[in-house]
């Protein structure tokens, strides 16, 4: 499935040719910069893994014939934050889609401070910082801005044995929808997406084995089709159906029920 050419035809005439993606060398980011090249956008790529952000820019080139910016950086050291606003600098960034994140689970009380303390850099405060940062340059730009949060599912409540990761998603949920009214009259929409389970590197890294999963290529159009047109998009069909079905449990019970969830997901710590 491709963009269709109204949403594209949308997208450049609000926001221009210039898209950041944060976290593009796998799961969703990456198939987010496929999507958007395929649509003619030029974009802006960063992950830690150079080679893989050297290796789709070349395939973007080859098949899209964009312009394609590789920025390596790990976005938990500040430094490297720095690094990605001043390598920016120079461009007409109309969308932002701040994806790098990670996922941590199991029990709170056996975590490595030193893991959870880097989610919470990565996932919240580079996220604020590259979010503060990019609102003000928008505002003097001549086109709309648009700021993608990727928030989860998880975001609605408490998720006992992923307590950490729920909460940064909570975080960005809660931000992203103050700034989706704060940014609006400044001409800047701002989204926030919110996932459920999907197939992409998340899993291994968080150390959870999920039954159900969606694919990348579910979540990436409906997270780009909502741009500028909704506050929270819940991409993909197991998503909607997730949240829906909770959506009349008080919020105790939801807890109780993603701690469930969550303990099948992390079963085989034990
Ligand atoms: N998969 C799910 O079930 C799910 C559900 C809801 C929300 N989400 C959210 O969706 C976003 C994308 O995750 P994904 O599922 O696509 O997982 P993924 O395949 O692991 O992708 C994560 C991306 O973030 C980048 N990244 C990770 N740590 C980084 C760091 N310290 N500095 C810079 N970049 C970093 C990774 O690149 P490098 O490794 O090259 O740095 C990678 O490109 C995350 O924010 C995640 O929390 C995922």
């Amino acid at each position: 499935m491709k963009l269709k050419d109204r949403t594209i035809k949308r997208l450049k005439g609000n926001y221009g040719q210039w898209i950041l993606i944060t976290g593009a060398t796998s799961g969703i980011g990456k198939e987010m910069a496929i999507k958007l090249g395929e649509a003619g956008f030029n974009l802006v790529v960063t992950g830690r893994r150079k080679n893989l952000l050297d290796v789709l820019k070349q395939q973007l080139i080859e098949a899209y014939n964009i312009d394609v910016v590789v920025i390596a950086g790990d976005l938990s050291v500040e430094i490297d934050v720095i690094h990605l606003i001043e390598e920016t600098e120079h461009l007409n960034l109309g969308i932002v889609i701040l994806n790098a994140g990670y996922g941590t689970s199991g029990k709170f009380i056996n975590s490595s401070i030193e893991k959870e303390t880097n989610m919470l850099d990565l996932n919240c405060r580079s996220l604020l910082i590259l979010t503060h940062h990019f609102a003000k340059k928008m505002k003097g730009q001549s086109k709309k801005g648009a700021i993608v949060l990727l928030s989860s599912m998880v975001a609605f409540q408490g998720v006992p044995n992923a307590a950490n990761y729920a909460a940064t998603k909570a975080y960005v949920q809660s931000l992203g929808e103050a700034l989706s009214i704060e940014l609006k009259p400044e001409g800047i929409d701002v989204l926030c997406a919110a996932p459920g389970p999907v197939e992409t590197g998340f899993s291994a890294r968080a150390d959870m084995k999920m039954s159900k999963a969606l694919k990348p290529k579910d979540v990436a159009l409906p997270i780009i089709n909502a741009i500028g047109e909704k506050t929270t998009v819940l991409p993909g069909f197991l998503t909607k159906f997730l949240v829906y079905n909770l959506r009349m449990t008080p919020r105790w019970g939801k807890i109780r029920i993603m701690g469930r969830v969550m303990k099948g997901f992390t079963k085989q710590q034990a």
